[in-house]
Formats: C-alpha cells, sequence, structure tokens
C-alpha cells in the first residue's frame, strides 16, 4: 500500500495545489483540516461559528476540535491520504501518530520554501467556489478573466485569510510552530524535504521522484 502522506509547509508553499495534482495522478485521497473547517464555517456549524473569527484573525484552532474533525473524516481502510494542514504544532504530530496513524507507514514532505515568496502567493490566490480549484493572479490566472477553467464557473472566491495582515500573522504563527513538528517527523527518519519555491510543474516532478 501507499505510505500515508502528510504535507508540511508554511501557508501558501503549494500543499494544496501539489495534493489536488497527486490525486489525479495516484489515487490518493485528499484531508485538508483547513477545507474541513472552512466547510463547517460555511455551514454555520455549532463548531463553524466557533471558529470563524479564530480563522479569520489567522490563529490556530484548537488542537482538541481539530483532531476530533479529522478522526471523523478519515478511515485508513479506504486507502492512502494526503494529510494537509495537520499537524500544527508539536502536540498535533504525537496525536496524529497515535490516535491516527497508528503504526501505519507514513512519511511527512515538508514544503520548503523562504517565507519572503509567499505573500504575493497568497493574497494572490483565488479558489473555485464550486470544483475547489486554485488559481493565482499572478502566477496561475484562469484563462479567462474569473471563470473557472475546469468547470466554468464564475465563482473565484478569494479567501477571508488571505487578506494582508491575515497573511503576515499566519506565517508569524508558522514561524513560531513548526520547528517541533519537523524535529519530530526527522528524529524518527520519516522526513523528506521538497524545494517548493519553483514553478508548480517542476515541484510536481520533484515531489513524485521524493515520493
Ligand atoms: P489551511 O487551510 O491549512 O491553510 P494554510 O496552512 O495556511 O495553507 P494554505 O492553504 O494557505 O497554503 P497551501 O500550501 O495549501 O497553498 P496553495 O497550494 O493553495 O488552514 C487555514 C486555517 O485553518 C489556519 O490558519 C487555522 O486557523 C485553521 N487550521 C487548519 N488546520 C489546523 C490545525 N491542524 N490546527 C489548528 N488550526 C488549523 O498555494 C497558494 C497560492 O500559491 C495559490 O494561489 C497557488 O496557485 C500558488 N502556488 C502554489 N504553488 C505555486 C508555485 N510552485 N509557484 C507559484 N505559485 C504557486
Amino acid at each position: 500500500m501507499q505510505p500515508q502522506l502528510i504535507f508540511l509547509g508554511a501557508p501558501g508553499s503549494g500543499k494544496g495545489t501539489q495534493a489536488t495534482r497527486l490525486i489525479k495522478e495516484c489515487g490518493y485521497q485528499h484531508l485538508s483540516t483547513g477545507d474541513l473547517l472552512r466547510k463547517e464555517v460555511k455551514e454555520a456549524s455549532e463548531l463553524g461559528k466557533r471558529v470563524t473569527a479564530i480563522m479569520n484573525a489567522g490563529k490556530l484552532v484548537d488542537d482538541n476540535t481539530v483532531l476530533e474533525l479529522l478522526k471523523k473524516n478519515t478511515d485508513l481502510a479506504s486507502g492512502a491520504y494526503i494529510f494537509d494542514g495537520f499537524p500544527r504544532n508539536g502536540d498535533q504530530a504525537k496525536l496524529l501518530d497515535e490516535v491516527v496513524l497508528k503504526g501505519s507507514n507514513s512519511k511527512a514532505v515538508y514544503f520548503e520554501i523562504d517565507l519572503d515568496l509567499l505573500f504575493d502567493r497568497l493574497v494572490n490566490r483565488r479558489t473555485c467556489g464550486k470544483c475547489g480549484e486554485i488559481y493565482n493572479l499572478k502566477f496561475k490566472a484562469p484563462a479567462q478573466a474569473g471563470v473557472c477553467d475546469k468547470c466554468g464557473s464564475t465563482e473565484l472566491n478569494q479567501r477571508k485569510d488571505d487578506v494582508a495582515e491575515t497573511v503576515k500573522h499566519r506565517l508569524d504563527v508558522f514561524k513560531e510552530t513548526i520547528e517541533p513538528v519537523l524535529k519530530h517527523y526527522e528524529s524518527e527518519g520519516r522526513l523528506v524535504r521538497l524545494d517548493a519555491s519553483n514553478g508548480s510543474d517542476e515541484v510536481f516532478s520533484s515531489l513524485k521522484s521524493l515520493i
């Protein structure tokens, strides 16, 4: 069986973009805690109402809330996953091993990139509200402005946390929390590093050769 993949990296480093490509080619399932949380917010569930302000401010939601959501949406018997956005800190890294992976074969991929490159990527990101395709007004614009290439929807949205002030805060949170996560996987020989600063095609080729 393919190893379970854990995508680590700063906001905007390309985790979601590469996960989408890998799923198409290699049949993985994508489990993004950010997407799961945004769905709760959109549906205005009790959980969604509780986390809206936290997410809009670019802060992390508490570990237990995210873990419960992750558990509810994971069934390892159904095949290999790409875990995207979890873990965010050392405690979450331990929880993922103990509560979800439970000894399954897994590999963590760290999307390594100079954080100065990420501001432009994030404030220019647009996501199709219908099919989830990810665009960038600067680096990957849709062929026709405002229209999704993939499904034709005109609902290309900017995420609430992709505004300048919040982006800065998200990058600070990342800097403060990533080291214990990297150590967790590195100490067990489960970490591979991916140069995420190149164009999307080049990053995808490197990713495939690493996994
Ligand atoms: P989440 O949704 O996980 O967001 P994030 O980690 O901030 O990551 P992003 O989705 O912003 O970045 P990405 O790496 O996927 O970039 P993408 O591929 O889209 O989390 C959001 C919030 O939810 C958190 O702030 C927190 O509140 C909460 N949360 C989630 N998980 C949590 C947890 N475990 N614990 C607690 N709270 C949690 O690319 C970005 C842009 O760049 C796109 O426009 C794309 O087109 C472009 N791009 C991608 N690759 C390239 C390239 N190679 N060259 C040029 N442009 C590129």
